[in-house]
């Protein structure tokens, strides 16, 4: 797999190269020259396994409809999303995140942890199916509140971290007992991790893993995903919660907070505009780390490429080639059937 953290290797340092005497004894060129000379001296090496794919599920059946700003991407039924879970299979990508889209909305979410919700049903179908696709849930409200935010609301419209606490514990909590291998919430509530891990023990969900999504930016980068996931925030936005863009300090901060509280993995989200944060958030925790490549990532290497603006499959590459350098040991990604199939092809 990659081996990113090579940085700051002994070696490799100018004054270190001096001695040599630099050019023309020194020509790094010399390693470029073939294909197999590059292939030998990569530094950073992509596979399939580490790659998720984000699936938009659905009730209903015989359901494929696809999302405007997402070309390739769809929301399904569970019987149609089985296709994509059967494609995830052979192509032996590391697993899938599953996301809902429930038939009914409230003020309380409270589709969010029906026994019988689109993301519980799909995880069931997959581990009937398909028992060995990992299968990880996201954990929030903002698809299953009909004001769309992530948490409930106190009476003057603010997001009520503590309350909120209760009912995500309880989601997750379904998914687990549905069968679903990890947890991810993403809804970036103060201590939701410790909260959910207490409610997972005493339920006996000892060995499920939480993936935190610990880092996670306001960002612009989500447009297309509220289009698919019917989530945008009927008032206001989300950055009385999410992270401010210019923040990297209070991203170790979140980052050591969610460690604290139990959290298995940790995820910055989005990846492209933050390798630095993933950077840092690998190096000070080394911890498994995911990286979100977002839907506003994905539709922008998608619609240049459509418009023949750039080569879609070298930028997709590149992309997913620059995350895992900067540190990311997995990458959430809407590319990951079509990045799997070009390593294969390789
Ligand atoms: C839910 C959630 C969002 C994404 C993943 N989980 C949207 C948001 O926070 O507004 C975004 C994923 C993407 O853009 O691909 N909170």
């Amino acid at each position: 797999m990659s081996t990113p953290h090579a940085f700051g290797a002994p070696g490799v340092h100018d004054g270190e190269l001096a001695p040599l005497g630099g050019f023309p004894r020194v020509r790094p060129r010399r390693l470029r020259r073939t294909a197999a000379m590059r292939t030998l001296v990569r530094e950073t090496r992509l596979h399939e396994a580490q790659f998720i794919l984000p699936l938009f599920v659905r009730n209903g059946v015989g359901l494929r409809t696809p999302i405007g700003s997402m070309p390739g991407v769809s929301q399904t039924s569970i019987d149609e999303m089985l296709r994509d879970a059967e494609a995830a299979t052979t192509a032996g990508i590391g697993g899938v995140l599953l996301f809902g889209i429930p038939d009914t909305k409230d003020a309380t979410g409270s589709s969010g942890w029906h026994e019988h919700g689109p993301v519980q049903e799909a995880v069931r179908a997959i581990k009937r199916e398909y028992p060995d696709l990992l299968v990880i849930t996201d954990v929030c409200m903002c698809e299953y509140t009909d004001h769309g935010h992530c948490g409930i609301l106190t009476a003057s419209g603010e997001v009520d971290n503590d309350a909120t606490l209760e009912l995500l514990s309880r989601e997750a909590l379904s998914h687990a007992e549905a069968g679903a291998d990890i947890v991810a919430p993403s809804d970036m509530m103060d201590g939701r991790i410790g909260h959910m891990r207490n409610a997972l023990d005493a339920a006996g969900h000892t060995q499920t893993p939480i993936m935190s999504y610990a880092v996670k930016y306001a960002s612009a980068f989500y447009g297309p995903f509220r289009e698919a996931a019917e989530s945008t925030p009927t008032f206001g936005d989300r950055r009385a919660y999410q992270m401010d863009p210019a923040n990297s300090a209070e991203a170790l901060k979140e980052a050591r907070l969610d460690l604290a509280e139990g959290a298995d993995m940790l995820m910055v989200k989005p990846a492209g505009a933050y390798l630095d944060v993933i950077q840092a958030v690998k190096r000070d925790t080394g911890v498994p780390l995911c990286a979100y490549q977002v839907s506003g990532e994905f539709a922008m290497i998608r619609a240049a490429a459509e418009r023949g603006w750039i080569d879609g499959e070298r930028a997709m590459m590149e992309s997913l080639t620059a995350i895992t350098r900067a540190g990311a040991d997995m990458v959430i990604t809407y590319f990951a059937l079509e990045a799997a199939a070009v390593l294969q092809r390789r």
